[in-house]
């Protein structure tokens, strides 16, 4: 069935005549009740490629067992209505069933594991997650075939892990990663956030308060170190947040490199010194993430 789909976008004899050559197809991975940040995935690919493929599957392998894989929003109508903007030159959208990415007989035996994913802060936040997002997108990928595949920031870690897997895999696919889409007032944008209810959504865009608050600090090129950052953010998070907030479960600071974690100034290896500062902390039942590449002066 995905070879279908893959094949239909992709090797259009017609498309592939008007062109000289093979279609270039476009490939957007998402687990749907799509907002404004994937489409803007979906249209940066609209003038590079032929056209593009949008995959919609909530991967239960990515989530563990206390996660919200049964309450994540499943929002197929208004998704499809989204993607049939005709700007957005969609050609297909993919929608397997479980059982189609996960076969129950003979048993589905095969994971690609990125090594040292877990030892990240988002890693031992959730073990097993960059296992079950790696082994989604490398099955995605095979499937769809794609020429160019665009992924967010908003999940800086899940794009270190993708642009691995896809040179360490000889997969072909060129991995673009696109900045992340906000709300007027900062909030990165997330299919979570539907969970939030008034009062934390007006708590939100703290997560984003505390990342300038950082910035201001690693921005100025003045020495730092991680634990000093970590009150800044909690404080700020705390503070702008209204107390609505539960404890800060990490303010990760990494070289925007190689992703490796930097405890002081002047340990990136990225050019200028560049950092990528990410935060994770719980806001009602709701697990917010979010984060911010800062270049200091
Ligand atoms: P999902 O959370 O649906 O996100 C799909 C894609 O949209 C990811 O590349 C994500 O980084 C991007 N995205 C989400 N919010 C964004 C924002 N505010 N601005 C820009 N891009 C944003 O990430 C996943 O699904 C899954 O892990 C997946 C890659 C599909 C594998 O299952």
């Amino acid at each position: 069935r995905s070879g279908t789909v893959a094949n239909r976008a992709r090797g259009d004899p017609e498309l592939a005549r008007k062109h000289g050559r093979l279609a270039r197809l476009g490939f957007v991975p998402t687990m749907g009740a799509l907002h404004a940040g994937h489409l803007s995935l979906v249209e940066s690919l609209r003038d590079k490629t032929d056209h593009t493929l949008v995959s919609i599957f909530v991967n239960p392998a990515q989530f563990a067992a206390h996660e919200d894989l049964g309450t994540y929003p499943r929002t197929l109508e208004s998704d499809l209505a989204k993607l049939g903007a005709a700007d957005l030159n969609v050609a297909a959208v993919f929608t397997p069933t479980e059982a189609d990415m996960y076969q129950e007989w003979p048993p589905y035996r095969t994971f690609v594991e990125p090594l040292e994913a877990d030892d990240s802060a988002e890693g031992r936040a959730r073990p097993g997650f960059f296992r079950g997002v790696a082994t989604v997108v490398t099955k995605l990928f095979a499937a769809a075939r794609p020429t160019v595949a665009a992924f967010g920031q908003k999940d800086a870690y899940q794009c270190i892990v993708v642009r691995q897997l896809a040179r360490d895999l000889n997969l072909g696919v060129d991995v673009q990663i696109n900045p992340t889409t906000r709300e007027q007032d900062g909030l990165a944008m997330s299919s979570r956030n539907a969970y939030l209810t008034v009062e934390e959504r007006e708590a939100a865009p703290a997560m984003y308060a505390a990342l300038r608050e950082v910035q201001r600090i690693v921005g100025r090129g003045l020495p730092w170190g991680v634990e000093e950052l970590r009150t800044i953010a909690a404080d700020a998070l705390s503070d702008r947040g209204r107390g609505r907030f539960g404890p800060l479960q990490y303010l990760d600071v990494a070289c925007a490199a190689t992703g490796r974690p930097v405890v002081s100034s002047g340990e990136s290896h990225a050019e200028g010194g560049a950092v990528l500062v990410s935060i994770a902390a719980p806001l009602g039942r709701t697990r917010l993430i979010d984060n911010m590449v800062i270049v200091p002066d």
